[in-house]
């Protein structure tokens, strides 16, 4: 690659280049990621909108380091997320990242103050220090009159405002909402995603919140759109695993990259600058070639 990643990581909070997943179900393949590129920068708030499973669920997972690509990086602060070992993933997570998902993450035995409260002190955080910022939280998402409810004694919404003060609570510098409206009505989605912009702009948090509701992903800064692994208009590089020639100039393109390129029995080769390029031969242009050709 030409491109200057380094560069890129400087201006940038997260770079991802070439992101590709692919999950095996049994015998059978299911690529989610077809190689994803993008940058968000440090207090961003940038929407990921597309279909149902177009890979929304799963970038997010990467982005938070609860699963790993198959291949292609994602840089945070510069560093290599996809490289961390279990251990520094589970710091990372920790400390830099607070989640939200369209379920929620409440316990539903704690009041909301409990609720928020609760990570701060399995962290180690004091008790008072922790009450009082749970509850500056709680206000600032407009429930300070909630705090000694439990989830099922208040809506959706309120429940959803309070996940959202749960994934702040130790300060992360990143929010990765995964369908947070997708079983609110339009008000309170609104009221939701309103919630989403103060923390962003109050704490200086990074978000990105990623929904099939295109009228969601226009609260955002920016928003880009997803369709089968892929995001829309976007050029992208496909990322093979390394490949070995043999002394017969015999290459094995891993069947993943061969279905991904849309490789079938024979190709076109061209040495370029780059490097060399691979193309599909179609049967028709194949037929031709060999009657113009002898
Ligand atoms: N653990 C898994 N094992 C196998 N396939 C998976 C797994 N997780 C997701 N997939 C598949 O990967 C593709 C993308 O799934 P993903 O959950 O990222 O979609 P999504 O955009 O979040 O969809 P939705 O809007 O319905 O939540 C789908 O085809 C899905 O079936
Ligand atoms: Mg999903």
């Amino acid at each position: 690659m030409s491109e200057n990643l380094d560069g890129l990581a400087q201006e940038n909070k997260i770079v991802v280049r070439d992101l590709m997943k692919v999950y095996k179900r049994g015998m059978k393949e299911v690529i989610a990621l077809r190689g994803i590129d993008f940058e968000v920068g440090t207090g961003e708030f940038l929407s990921i909108v597309g279909p149902s499973g177009s890979g929304k669920s799963t970038l997010l997972k990467m982005l938070g380091a609860l699963d790993k690509p198959t291949a292609g990086a994602i840089l945070y602060d510069g560093h290599g997320v996809t490289l961390l070992d279990d251990k520094r993933s589970m710091l990372y997570r920790r400390q830099k990242v607070g989640f939200v998902w369209q379920t929620g993450n409440l316990v539903p035995g704690l009041t909301a103050l409990k609720n928020v409260m609760l990570p701060m002190r399995l962290s180690g955080a004091p008790k008072g220090p922790s009450d009082e910022r749970a509850k500056m939280l709680l206000e600032t998402v407009g429930l300070g009159k909630r705090m000694n409810h439990k989830p099922h004694q208040m809506s959706g919404g309120e429940n959803q405002r309070v996940s959202i003060c749960v994934a702040l609570a130790n300060k992360p510098e990143l929010l990765l909402a995964d369908e947070v409206t997708g079983e609110l009505d339009t008000e309170t989605a609104q009221m939701v995603m309103d919630t989403l912009r103060t923390m962003n702009k109050d704490f200086d948090t990074t978000v990105v919140n990623v929904t099939h509701n295109p009228r969601v992903a226009e609260y955002a800064d920016r928003v880009l759109r997803i369709r089968d692994g892929l995001i829309e208009g976007q050029k992208h590089t496909l990322y093979g695993d390394i490949t070995e020639i043999d002394a017969k100039g015999r290459m094995v393109i891993p069947e993943t990259v061969r279905r991904l390129a849309g490789l079938g029995k024979r190709v076109v080769l061209k040495a370029t600058s780059e490097g060399l390029l691979i193309t599909p031969l179609s049967t028709e242009e194949f037929e031709n070639n060999n009657e113009t050709g002898n």
